[in-house]
């Protein structure tokens, strides 16, 4: 279906920067630089120069950037990690995938870690803490910091939907031993597939990664360090993302604008709790544009009725997957927000025209008249 208001429009992106990315992938391919060439060396540096780190270490999924985070921050079988119950599947399976346990913990109003319920959870056996920046918005760093610093604890930040996002100043994915970064498609800086990159300001943790990333091989010497895995961000992806950093702080600016817009369209619904949580010490950056109602899905339906591309991140619990063999942790929030929110288009392409549409569509919904 041909929607009037898309959820995200990769074809308008890429039309958009046209040439700029098109000289970049030519420029690759004519000098045959396609594996661990100038291109990835370049967006590291200027990737770790725009998060505030000494290293930025490309991979090919944010998955495996948590991984290897984890794997640079020691943990291993036996270990557990505290992570929220509210993220993406690919957080809680990089733990597993450690041989490490995942313990769920419930998320804040804003969708972020809960710190009141950190410690209750920590156990000899804690070996890391993963708090996520949902949605663009960076955890409460300093009382996460202050726990982990107290029970000796690495951090590894999710920092997949908050590239650029800050917190009292700075950005995700410099507050921890790692942070961890998604450059899939529809991310604020999305590649043209899949790709991630670890942050970090520890040598070991970057080398670990840089390892980890192809094979476990050191390419200076050809020794084999660590049985590895073939994750490596490809030269031309990195050549194309590098293009993009330097149009991100725009974007930013932009979704920031859009949410502004959304706020004033929306705020006077009662039913309607929208995503704005304070700025004072968060500067958020609107990956995905959150609303929560106890009617979601008789909204999502109108929306999609009147042509408006919505999303819902994630419709159940995982806990709820049983494939996945998680034990239910009771995490209420996380439940009812599984049940309440849907995510508005929001994209560098979106309009305020397309905005205007999903508002008007949304107060029509709660039978609100724009005159109210
Ligand atoms: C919160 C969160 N963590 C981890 C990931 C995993 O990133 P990727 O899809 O690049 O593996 C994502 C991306 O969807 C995410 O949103």
């Amino acid at each position: 279906m041909a929607y009037k208001v898309p959820f995200v429009d990769p074809r308008t992106h890429y039309l958009t920067l046209k040439q700029e990315i098109d000289s970049a992938i030519t420029g690759c391919l004519s000098q045959g630089d396609l594996v661990m060439r100038r291109q990835l060396r370049e967006f590291e540096a200027n990737l770790a120069a725009f998060v505030g780190v000494r290293y930025a270490v490309g991979v090919n999924s944010g998955y495996h950037a948590l991984h290897f985070s984890l794997l640079g921050a020691g943990v291993g079988p036996s270990d557990e990690v505290i992570t929220v119950g509210h993220t993406f599947v690919a957080t809680v399976s990089a733990i597993v995938h450690c041989g490490a346990t995942p313990v769920l913990i419930d998320v804040r109003k804003d969708y972020n870690m809960d710190p009141d319920h950190l410690e209750a959870k920590i156990t000899p056996r804690t070996r890391a803490l993963m708090p996520v920046h949902l949605n663009g918005r960076v955890c409460s760093m300093d009382r996460i910091l202050a726990i982990a610093q107290r029970h000796g604890l690495a951090v590894v930040e999710d920092a997949a939907q908050s590239l650029g996002a800050t917190y009292m100043g700075r950005k995700a994915g410099s507050f921890g031993t790692a942070g961890c970064f998604s450059f899939y498609p529809f991310k604020i800086l999305g590649g043209f597939g899949d790709g991630g990159a670890v942050t970090t300001n520890d040598p070991t943790v970057a080398r670990m990664a840089t390892l980890l990333r192809y094979n476990g091989e050191d390419r200076e010497t050809g020794e084999y360090h660590h049985h590895g895995y073939t994750a490596l961000l490809d030269n031309v992806q990195a050549a194309v993302l590098d293009v993009k950093l330097r149009h991100l702080v725009r974007w930013i600016e932009h979704r920031r604008t859009i949410a502004e817009r959304y706020r004033q369209g929306l705020e006077s619904i009662p039913e309607l709790k929208l995503p704005h949580f304070g700025e004072q010490e968060q500067q958020d950056v609107f990956q995905n544009y959150v609303v929560r109602t106890k009617r979601r899905d008789a909204l999502r339906q109108h929306l999609t009725a009147s042509g408006i591309e919505t999303l819902v991140h994630w419709p159940k619990p995982m806990w709820c997957h049983t494939g996945l063999r998680l034990t239910d942790p009771g995490l209420p929030e996380t439940e009812s927000i599984c049940r309440e929110v849907v995510s508005l288009p929001m994209s560098a392409e979106t309009t305020q025209e397309h905005v205007d549409l999903t508002v008007r569509a949304m107060r029509e919904f709660f039978q609100m008249t724009n005159d109210e």
